[in-house]
């Protein structure tokens, strides 16, 4: 059985003051959600205090990116070293908004995939496709590069370290949500390619939706077979909303 796995996606909001009240929120709720596993996965200057508000808690955190490079002369970058010499359990590779706005190749996604697994990291890889691709009906081939370059470079075994987040990029921050059958459509797509090579390695992978994912439409989109979870953008920054979504999981 795949533990569930519900994980916030802060990207680049909050204050010393905002994720207080926030980890505060999440933490006096945490008691009613039964079957998932939580993160939050915060902006990584805030990762100290995010670790000492959480430490103790059944709450795991992360980082939303990590560097390809182990340490040396990177500047403004962050190794998975530091990120896990903050606590951290997870971190986000290969997000829609780095992949858009910051130019990474799935190459480069592979590497930090990598990066993050040698340093005992548990990566959770983005993968989905645009609007355009959509239409185009080459939601498939796309999601499946993006899935392919980790495989050739690390081996599908490495997928065994990771967690996979389906997200396509017309729901992402929208309110339009994929449908159940949907999501459920491209998460069976991407389970089955990686049976193709280890049906042990397809059978445990989490594969997570993100997309406008809220406490009203969680439970009917993680009732799905293959959507083990998700990874959710905005309705992470209220407390109630992400637990909503947490405990929508308890059904499962
Ligand atoms: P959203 O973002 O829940 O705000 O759509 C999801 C994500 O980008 O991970």
């Amino acid at each position: 059985m795949r533990q569930p796995l519900v994980a916030g996606n802060w990207k680049m909001n909050g204050s010393r003051v905002s994720i207080e009240v926030l980890l505060g929120g999440v933490k006096s709720g945490i008691g009613d959600v039964k079957v998932a596993e939580v993160a939050v996965c915060a902006p990584a200057i805030y990762l100290p205090q995010v670790q000492a508000q959480l430490r103790g808690t059944p709450i795991a955190w992360g980082g939303q990116d990590v560097s390809t490079h182990e340490s040396g002369a990177y500047t403004g970058e962050i190794a998975a070293s530091m990120l896990l010499d903050f606590g951290c359990k997870y971190v986000i590779v290969g997000h829609s908004e780095r992949r858009a706005y910051h130019l990474e190749s799935d190459v480069t996604v592979a590497r930090k995939y990598a990066a993050a697994r040698a340093a005992g990291l548990i990566p959770i890889l983005c993968v989905g496709e645009t609007l355009d691709e959509r239409e185009q009906g080459v939601t498939e081939a796309v999601v499946a590069r993006q899935l392919d370059a980790v495989i050739e470079l690390e081996g599908v075994a490495a997928l065994a370290d990771g967690v996979l987040a389906y997200e396509p990029v017309w729901a992402i921050g929208t309110g339009m949500t994929a449908t159940p059958e949907q999501a459920q459509e491209v998460h069976a797509f991407l389970r089955a390619r990686v049976a193709g090579q280890d049906a042990a390695v397809a059978e445990g992978l989490r594969i997570l939706y993100g997309g406008s994912m809220k406490p009203g439409n969680a439970a009917e989109l993680m009732a799905k077979t293959d959507i083990d979870g998700g990874l959710i953008g905005g309705a992470a920054l209220q407390a109630e909303d992400f637990l909503g979504i947490c405990t929508a999981a308890n059904g499962r």
